[in-house]
């Protein structure tokens, strides 16, 4: 059998995370987002990632001890990243420091345990590779904040304010895990053949970088850009959709109604709401261009997708388009992690066959 990517093929049985494009469910360890992402945090909903189910006292409070501690970069990484060029682009300086985590010391700590340092770091490594490209000075991490909230003070080298951290953390939850999407994969083929966590996040970001996965948010801010007013909504979607072009941020391989993460990052625009005059052109655009999507493509059943919201959110908290394929993957290494844990207590490498296809020599 030939599946040309692979596409509707089983490949792997899970127990991290399970996708419903029919129902539009999105549920973690069996339990719908929308009942768990609200009232627990990013560490929290790590956790239960991880294992399975939510800590009690004492294990959110190690985790939060080892997150802190994964905050304070190893000498070489630091040295590493100060090194690296400034126009080197975000992506590609994750993926050069992650690999080089692959050290003796890191080596010999639980592969649990470098899950979550590797979860930590990241934010770190792209706060001060990105502060690096701006000329501006590096900013300490604080043990004081939450992992989202230390994040943007990393950034930025200012205490954002909460509803920022919160539209944040929102996305940050809700993108953490999706099933067996190509960077997943990609991290279970490369611990199948029994490589270490590091190499395993190393491809998974080298696969996260491509515009057919990570790249999508910023389409939605030029789109919303182009729009500007509510009056233009009409006049430039027309346009695109008579031109073919695609509207960013509609439609969805897997769901065909509305995708779980965008109504719950639509809640947190909502309650944004009257604060910032993007989300509300976000929430009105929403609408209108659905309404013009079924006119012009009846029946193809286009929704909102994960992008269009969180690239509101995204410049709503003015975070600039360069961090958004760092910052998901920020939340996607959970996902990593989890599925290179599982792939290996219960590992067969990934071995598929190809068809040889050319022409036989005698
Ligand atoms: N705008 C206008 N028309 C669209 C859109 C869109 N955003 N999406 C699909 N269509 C139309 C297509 O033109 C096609 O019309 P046709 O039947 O007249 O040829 C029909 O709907 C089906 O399109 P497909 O490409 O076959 O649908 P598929 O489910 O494979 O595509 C995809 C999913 C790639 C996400 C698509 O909807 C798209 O390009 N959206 C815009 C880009 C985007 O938002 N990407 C982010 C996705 S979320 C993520 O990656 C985390």
């Amino acid at each position: 059998m030939f599946q040309k990517g692979l596409k509707d093929v089983v490949a792997v049985h899970t127990k991290i995370a399970s996708v419903d494009g029919d129902k539009g469910e999105l549920r973690y360890r069996g339990v719908l987002v929308g009942d768990l992402i609200p009232s627990h945090s990013f560490e929290e909903v790590a956790y239960f990632i991880w294992q399975g189910e939510l800590p009690g006292e004492n294990e959110l409070r190690n985790l939060q001890g080892k997150m802190i501690e994964g905050r304070e970069l190893p000498d070489h990484i630091g040295a590493i990243i100060d090194a690296l060029p400034a126009d080197m682009s975000l992506m590609d300086a994750m993926r050069t420091v992650i690999s080089a985590y692959a050290h003796v010391d890191f080596k010999d700590r639980t592969i649990e345990e470098q899950a979550i340092i590797l979860t930590a770091a990241l934010p770190v490594v792209i706060s001060r590779h990105y502060r690096n490209m701006k000329g501006l000075s590096i900013v300490k991490a604080n043990p004081n904040l939450s992992h989202t909230a230390n994040f943007l003070w990393m950034l930025t080298g200012v205490l954002a304010n909460e509803v920022h951290v919160e539209a944040l953390e929102t996305y940050l939850k809700l993108t953490m895990e999706h099933g067996l999407n190509a960077s997943t994969f990609a991290a279970r083929v490369t611990i199948s053949t029994e490589s270490d966590l590091t190499a395993a996040i190393t491809s998974a970001l080298g696969t996260m970088k491509g515009p057919l996965h990570g790249g999508a948010p910023s389409g939605v801010i030029d789109l919303l850009e182009a729009i500007g007013l509510t009056e233009n909504i009409r006049p430039v979607v027309e346009e695109k959709v008579k031109s073919g072009e695609r509207i960013m941020g509609f439609g969805h391989r897997i769901y065909k109604t509305e995708d779980p993460r965008s109504i719950l990052l639509r809640d947190k625009c909502v309650s944004m709401s009257g604060k910032d005059s993007w989300l509300d052109l976000a929430t009105e655009a929403e609408k209108e261009i659905i309404a013009l999507l079924e006119t012009y493509k009846p029946g193809r059943k286009l929704y909102t997708n994960v992008e269009y919201y969180a690239a509101a959110i995204m410049r709503s908290i003015e975070m600039p388009p360069e961090l958004f394929t760092p910052t998901f993957s920020a939340a996607r290494i959970v996902g990593w992690t989890a599925h290179a844990m599982e792939q290996l207590n219960d590992n067969t490498i990934f071995r598929p066959q190809s068809v040889y296809v050319g022409e036989l020599v005698e």
